[in-house]
């Protein structure tokens, strides 16, 4: 798998063309959502190793279709306009096994799944903005009231599993999540407006090399795109080598750098949290 993840990497993802997906959907700019160049980037080198992503207020959910898949993949959308958009997915990467996808239409509010109380699970939650804090007058067909977001936060507080939150900060998820760790970074919204957008996390900052998926380090695309083109002319360096000079290179670098070389679970249960 990781092989064929490099190659993937490889083929190259430029920022300002279509990023490289893992999940297909008809539609895939949404209100709100997080597919902005910048924005899914930021997100996604905050996510450690998992094993199981379950992502709440689904919409479009711009990082469970860009990330490197989970072995587990769940979405809850209480939309059913939405669910059956994700029903029809695609995926288009073919020399890979299609992630395992389950699809639930029904309340975050009324769902209480076994992988919440799992710590190599991810629960990521992008609810619908608080209204005060909204940039634009554009409303979901579903929205949650501010006692929703209350619950919603006396809710994940309790949760033993690694949980990340958006928002635009405001003084209810302040308060709740006062001892969580978060970043703040500026998006443009799809009005054209600059926003400062939020991430809340109940878990520490990780090292790269327990991030879930590295593709996207580098704070900002001038950074990346530098990043990019260094690995492209090494990867070009390996493709010319022979196979034995290939195998021995894969094999010293497993001498010399054994932890980059253990498998994800191993990090997930030497506690990321
Ligand atoms: C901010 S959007 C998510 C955007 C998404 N992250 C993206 O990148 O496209 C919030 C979503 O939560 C859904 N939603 C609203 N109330 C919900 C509820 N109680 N349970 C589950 N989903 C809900 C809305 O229908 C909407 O699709």
């Amino acid at each position: 798998m990781i092989d064929k993840l490099d190659n993937t990497a490889k083929s190259g993802d430029i920022e300002g063309m279509k990023p490289q997906e893992f999940i297909r959907l008809s539609e895939r700019s949404y209100f709100g959502g997080k597919g902005g160049s910048g924005t899914y980037q930021t997100i996604i080198n905050q996510l450690p190793k998992h094993l199981t992503y379950v992502s709440g207020f689904l919409g479009l959910d711009a990082i469970l279709r860009l990330k490197v898949p989970a072995r587990f993949n769940i979405g809850v959308e209480i939309n059913p306009d939405i669910t059956a958009i994700w029903k029809a997915a695609t995926f288009p990467q073919k020399d890979i096994a299609p992630p395992q996808l389950a699809i639930l239409q029904q309340s975050f509010f009324t769902i209480d799944l076994p992988c919440f109380y799992q710590a190599s699970t991810l629960l990521y939650l992008d609810p619908p903005y608080t209204l005060p804090e909204r940039k634009s007058s554009n409303r979901y067909p579903f929205e949650i009231t501010m006692q929703q977001h209350r619950q919603l936060l006396e809710r994940v507080v309790q949760l033993p599993c690694m949980v990340a939150i958006s928002c635009y900060d405001n003084d209810l998820y302040k308060e709740y999540l006062k001892d969580w760790r978060k970043i703040s970074f500026e998006v443009i919204t799809r009005g054209g407006t600059m926003a400062t957008e939020t991430l809340y996390m109940n878990y520490p900052a990780v090292a790269p090399n327990q991030l879930h998926d590295t593709r996207f380090l580098g704070s900002n695309y001038r950074k990346r795109e530098v990043t990019k083109k260094r690995l492209n002319t090494i990867y070009g360096k390996i493709e010319r080598l022979t196979d034995s000079e290939k195998a021995m290179l894969f094999e010293e670098l497993k001498i010399i750098y054994p932890l980059q070389f253990t498998k994800g679970t191993t990090a997930i249960t030497n506690g990321t949290r």
